[in-house]
């Protein structure tokens, strides 16, 4: 039996829904293109991101096949940048075995694949009837049913799990599953959803008890940590510069960076300078500030950037720990965002 909740969310979506590139295939790696780049990303930053991944990799074949440079690189900018060595694994495996498996054992075993990307490439691209929970529809599910059992404990999701499993329309499950995620993202929104204007105000939990603004529940607030990176953009005057590539443990591994130090406060310039001439047993050198307490905010961490500019007069060895290359050839290599921010700031954007 289809509840009428059912129903009528995928009334309203045939209505308001979006329509979306990846909506338009059956493709299940497309569709596992998409989810990937939707994990953490907006629907409008992760548009251009997609239709370029499509067009050079058109299939699973064609992405395995890839050098992890050039898929970092098209990644570039997107960020959790842990996803695309995910995506490439997921690719390599997929086209080992030959198609795409109609399995979703195989396709929840794939790097980067959690509960929610095997529901939605297993209804989207099959229409198996596997049921999406993720941020939109557990804030969907918690008002519209009046859950006020935090949703971030393990009875909470065991809760919401069963809902949403019992919501889902298992003769359409893609067409529910697409419905209520933006039903989510557009009706049911964070902050001022639009209830005046909500088909499913009637039968709504929280509406009636005043509750919208106060659900879902969460029960942790995740602390976020201050980082304090001093960027000293090293180059030579015959057009060189210094770069590095960032080891695993921390964020952005694998990316490009110019020489950083980290510290637990902001280093003052002078004190900066000072740790140059010491690395360099030299004052043949200019030194200035190009931006300082560049914010950038990442998932549990929000970083405090200052951004410098050392300038010697020809590639020095005693700069160890990185390579030097022509700061023309800068845009082959994948950084990080924030450091294309600082770029920016100094006026050599890519
Ligand atoms: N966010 C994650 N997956 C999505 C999808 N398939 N459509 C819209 N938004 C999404």
């Amino acid at each position: 039996m289809i509840s009428s909740f059912a129903t009528q969310l995928e009334h309203w979506y045939k209505a308001f829904g979006r329509d979306l590139p990846w909506r338009r295939t059956g493709d299940p790696y497309l569709i596992m293109l998409s989810e990937f780049i939707l994990q953490q990303t907006q629907i409008c930053q992760g548009m251009d991101y997609y239709l370029r991944f499509a067009e050079r990799f058109p299939t699973a074949e064609s992405l395995a096949e890839a050098s992890e440079e050039e898929v970092m690189r098209l990644w570039q900018g997107l960020g959790y940048y842990s996803r695309a060595r995910h995506l490439h694994a997921a690719a390599k495996r997929i086209a080992e075995a030959g198609c795409f498996p109609r399995d979703y054992s195989f396709v929840r075993a794939l790097p980067g694949v959690g509960d929610y990307t095997a529901a939605a490439i297993m209804s989207f691209a099959f229409g198996e009837a596997y049921a999406v929970l993720d941020g939109n529809v557990q804030r969907v599910l918690a008002r519209h049913f009046g859950i006020s059992e935090p949703v971030d404990t393990t009875q909470g999701k065991k809760l919401l799990r069963a809902l949403a499993d019992e919501m889902l329309d298992r003769q359409h499950p893609a067409l529910y599953n697409q419905a209520i995620m933006d039903f989510g993202a557009l009706q049911c929104k964070p902050s001022s959803p639009l209830c005046e204007a909500c088909p499913l105000a009637e039968t709504c939990q929280a509406l009636c008890t005043h509750q919208v603004d106060k659900l879902p529940v969460k029960s942790k607030r995740t602390a976020v940590r201050d980082r304090y990176f001093t960027y000293i953009y090293t180059r030579t005057e015959d057009g060189k510069i210094l770069l590095r590539r960032r080891g695993s443990g921390d964020i952005w591994q694998g990316l490009f960076e110019f020489p950083m130090i980290e510290s637990d406060k902001p280093l003052t310039m002078k004190k900066v300078e000072e740790k140059v001439k010491d690395i360099l047993h030299s004052s043949l050198f200019t030194f200035h500030s190009v931006a300082s307490d560049v914010r950038h905010q990442l998932t549990h961490q929000r970083l405090h950037a200052n951004f410098y500019c050392l300038t010697l007069p020809h590639a020095n060895d005693e700069m160890v720990n990185g390579q030097w290359i022509e700061a023309s050839d800068l845009d082959r290599y994948a950084l990080p965002r924030l450091l294309e921010k600082l770029l920016e700031k100094m006026g050599e954007s890519r």
